[in-house]
């Protein structure tokens, strides 16, 4: 899909003038530790072969670089998740909002710097389409991210082997999960990578997929204390807006992501940095002789 075929919010303008009174009238902010989520979350796969047990995902979703969320930000967030120690990054979109080209070689930059022991990679958001997916596509390239647009990419470990899957942004109707199917090798354990989290109702019903990751929703921004849910539910986060859901066979997580809307207003709703860890459900064999 090219960049001029992708119809566009005619509100984007009104959009990013709030975003940019927003930015400039409230001060900077400063990474610390303190102030982000950092989500550990252990999910079984079923098949997962041993050589997976403990397999570690690190995932980053919604920058919205050019908002609070600042180049000086951006950068030394990313020093800290290279202090983590995942095996893979995985990426799930909107890294821009509303302007592209003060920031693009800011991102370009700070996700060069980003490591992981097998790779890195991505798929893009609404946000990408809008402003340029051929941009945010040749970042990638720079960065050495492997984009997973309507792709796959299958690790193998010994004996065993995973899928890492992805969607392209389903809101700008850019996603092919046919095509992502005719790629994937069968009957191995797959993870999917999409932008939208409520795609997991059509990813699901394929039953190939165990584990769906997104962002998009940024967890509505406000969290209802105790009900760890949000009633602020944008387009195509309004079934799974926040955290871990179970969808027919598949396991859905949704981060609440970095950034913001055009609002910058977070309330029981920090940024999150999420770290899955795989779990097999496989009982071992010790041969005893
Ligand atoms: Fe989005």
């Amino acid at each position: 899909m090219k960049d001029e075929d992708i119809e566009r919010p005619a509100a984007m303008k009104v959009r990013q003038g709030i975003q940019d009174a927003m930015t400039y009238s409230l001060p900077d902010k400063k990474f610390t530790e303190k102030k982000i989520d950092i989500v550990e979350v252990d999910i079984e796969l079923k098949n997962l072969g041993w050589n997976f047990n403990n397999y570690r995902i690190l995932n980053l979703t919604d920058i919205h670089l050019g908002q609070w969320i600042n180049p000086e930000y951006l950068d030394e967030l990313i020093d800290y998740a290279n202090t983590l120690n995942v095996d893979i990054v995985t990426l799930t979109g909107d890294y821009f909002s509303y302007n592209l080209h003060d920031y693009d070689k800011a991102l370009e930059n700070s996700l060069k710097k980003l490591t992981a022991k097998d790779g890195k990679f991505g798929v893009l958001g609404n946000h990408d389409h809008w402003m340029s997916a051929e941009r945010v596509r040749n970042i990638f390239k720079a960065a050495d991210i492997v984009d997973l647009s309507n792709d796959v990419h299958t690790f193998k470990k010994g004996d065993d082997c995973l899928n890492l899957c992805g969607v392209d942004s389903s809101t700008v109707c850019a996603d092919d999960l046919d095509k992502v199917i005719a790629k994937m090798p069968k009957d191995i354990p797959s993870i999917l990578l999409a932008h939208e989290p409520d795609f997991a109702k059509q990813s699901s019903q394929t039953e190939l997929f165990d584990l769906q990751i997104s962002g998009h929703s940024h967890g509505g921004q406000f969290i209802i204390p105790k009900f760890e849910t949000t009633p602020f539910r944008g387009p195509n986060s309004t079934r799974y807006p926040v955290g871990l859901y179970k969808v027919g066979n598949m396991i859905q997580y949704t981060s609440k992501g970095l950034g913001t809307n055009s609002f910058r207003i977070r309330v029981n709703c920090k940024p999150e940095i999420t770290i899955i860890t795989l779990k097999t459900s496989k009982k071992q064999i010790i041969e005893i002789e």
